[in-house]
């Protein structure tokens, strides 16, 4: 079943058009990468679905219903998850109050549950709890970052650049947690935008193309790039032509 549908989406800041009918849909299941070069439109896309970029046209379906309307609060509380690309923690506050912030509107008694399920798939920030955020590695950053949206257990999880600027093995924790926490809390679907195709190539089930806007490219076979993924990168020139 397809559980989210954006179809046709066009957005701009000011006058500047950043996504022209731009399409994406995603099934229950599914792990899709989202590429493109810089400045393609993906922290943009992924904006749209989380209703923190309104849209001027088309069409944003979540699990049957027209979200268009939706605020960025319903929207998350009707389990959208979303990770974004920066400051994506409260440097000033410890590892505690972080994870907090990010299961804000829980109950009390689910918000401590949450906390121990998210505790147990990232084990080493059990020990940094009363450490304040701006004080961790970058993975460590990234860890929390990553929590603090599963603190809501989202249906389906958006990460904008989880591993940005981290060392290889700092990046494939990351991705390894993230496929721990999908079996963990039972999320339905990820979409993910990364840079790094060799490690996120293996993770993923369908991976999409997006150059100037547009979708360029879709394939439900992303393994076959993995020797190659340099075909994948061909289409980021298609905007050249
Ligand atoms: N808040 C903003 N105001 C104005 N322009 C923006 C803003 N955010 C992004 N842009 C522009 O929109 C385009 C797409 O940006 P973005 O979605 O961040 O791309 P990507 O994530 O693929 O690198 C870029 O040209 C960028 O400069
Ligand atoms: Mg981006």
């Amino acid at each position: 079943m397809e559980m989210l549908n954006v179809t046709n989406i066009t957005a701009s800041y000011g006058r500047k058009q950043v996504l022209f009918d731009t399409s994406l849909s995603i099934k229950d299941g599914e792990r899709v990468l989202l590429i493109g070069p810089n400045g393609a439109g993906k922290s943009t896309l992924l904006k749209v679905i989380a209703g923190l970029v309104t849209h001027t046209g088309g069409n944003i379906e979540y699990s049957g219903h027209d979200i268009s309307s939706w605020t960025t609060h319903r929207r998350i509380t009707s389990g959208i998850g979303y990770l974004l690309q920066t400051e994506n923690i409260v440097p000033g506050l410890t590892v505690n109050e972080n994870l907090r912030l990010g299961g804000y509107s829980l109950k009390p008694e689910i918000l401590r549950t949450r906390l121990d399920e998210v505790l147990e798939i990232f084990g080493f920030l059990k020990e940094k709890l009363q450490n304040r955020a701006g004080l961790l590695s970058g993975g460590e950053r990234q860890a929390l970052a990553i929590s603090m949206v599963l603190m809501k257990r989202p249906s389906l999880l958006l990460l904008d650049e989880p591993s940005a600027g981290l060392s290889p093995k700092a990046a494939s924790d990351v991705l390894e947690h993230v496929k721990i926490a999908q079996d963990v809390m039972g999320i339905r679907a990820v979409c993910m935008v990364e840079h790094n195709l060799k490690l996120s190539l293996q993770w993923a089930s369908k991976v999409i193309v997006l150059v100037g806007g547009r979708t360029v490219h879709v394939s439900d076979t992303p393994e076959k790039y993995l020797v190659h993924p340099q075909e994948l990168e061909k289409f980021f020139f298609g905007e050249l032509r």
